[in-house]
């Protein structure tokens, strides 16, 4: 039997670096917890911060953050150019996002998630300069179908049939924002109904992909990283997405422009992430549609999380039970 026969994956299984990561995201989300409902959505992220950054340490790999969250609203982060990891194994490009939807969190909401995605070194889309994209994520009946620049209701209309349903039974998910208005608007005029998200899109983007879920696409304009981080995401799940930078004003424009960025080009996939060898990993802080939150049962702390891996293909759902006494 060679190569060619089998599949090298299956003659050198490698390790799966989610795995490994999936205990950064479950201490950040487990750190997190005394502050759900506490309305400081800073102290939260702080806690993340930490948890992450500590158990990131350990891991066998040499990260470089090129996506860390923070400038936007001078949170705690793990800032871009920081090199995570114990510098020992792959060299790799890292996303974080220790809590996506800090004010989910510091309200006492669902769909808060901790969450890593990370891709091999150099291969992640630069989103300098540009905080916002728009973006159109589906399972992967939308590829050769969706195209962002249509209206809407097209759109809707073209995933209904390739995914042989009915308009009036495809939900969308959107952010929740002024912005998104008149989009509401024109999925409610197209016959589809809306799912309506707080915060938290690329929770929303990897529903849609899924075929288990209610969601089957995900449109609006959401953050520039968590874009890219949907993408290592989709890589596992097959996942079809489209996305355009939204700059916010002239300002931002012009320095996207100074920055080389084409503000025309829609970008795919491979265009956010251009390695398939990707993982992205997620833990419930709070009850979502994707995983669970933290839980406490008397003497164990109980967590639920997702670890996709691009080059495979596998979509694990890994519950863990912590004893508590370990975390005081
Ligand atoms: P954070 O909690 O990390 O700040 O992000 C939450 C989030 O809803 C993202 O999921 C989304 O992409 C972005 O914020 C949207 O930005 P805005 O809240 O400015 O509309």
């Amino acid at each position: 039997m060679t190569n060619t026969d089998t599949g090298s994956m299956f003659l050198h299984p490698d390790r799966n670096l989610g795995m490994e990561l999936v205990r950064a995201t479950e201490a950040a989300a487990i750190r997190a917890v005394p502050f759900i409902g506490r309305g400081d959505k800073n102290a939260a992220d702080g806690a993340a911060v930490d948890a992450m950054r500590k158990f990131l340490g350990t891991v066998n790999f040499d990260g470089v953050v090129v996506i860390g969250e923070g400038e936007k609203d001078h949170a705690p982060m793990l800032y871009n150019g920081e090199h995570v990891g114990n510098g020992r194994g792959p060299a790799c490009d890292i996303a974080v996002d220790p809590i996506d939807g800090t004010s989910l969190t510091a309200a006492g909401r669902q769909n808060a998630l901790s969450m890593i995605a990370v891709a091999d070194q150099g291969t992640m889309y630069d989103p300098k300069a540009v905080f916002y994209m728009n973006k159109i994520v589906t399972g992967h009946e939308g590829r050769g179908v969706i195209d962002l620049r249509r209206p809407i209701g097209d759109n809707i209309r073209a995933l209904a049939k390739a995914k042989n349903k009915e308009v009036s039974e495809m939900t969308i998910a959107v952010l929740d924002r002024p912005r998104h208005a008149q989009l509401i608007e024109e999925i409610r005029d197209a016959g589809a109904g809306t799912r309506l998200m707080l915060d938290g899109d690329v929770a929303g983007g990897i529903n849609a992909a899924l075929e288990e879920t209610r969601i089957d696409m995900c449109v609006g304009v959401g953050g520039t990283p968590e874009g890219i981080i949907t993408a290592c995401a989709l890589k596992a799940v097959g996942g079809f997405i489209q996305a355009q930078l939204r700059p916010r004003d002239d300002d931002e424009r012009q320095r996207a422009i100074d920055a080389g960025h084409d503000l025309d080009r829609i970008l795919e996939a491979d265009d956010l992430v251009r390695s398939d060898n990707t993982y992205f990993v997620a833990t419930g802080v709070t009850d979502g549609q994707l995983v669970g939150g933290v839980r406490k049962h008397g003497p164990v702390i109980h967590t639920e999380s997702i670890v996709l891996r691009g080059k495979s293909g596998t979509i694990r759902r890994v519950s863990a039970d912590h004893l508590a006494e370990k975390w005081l």
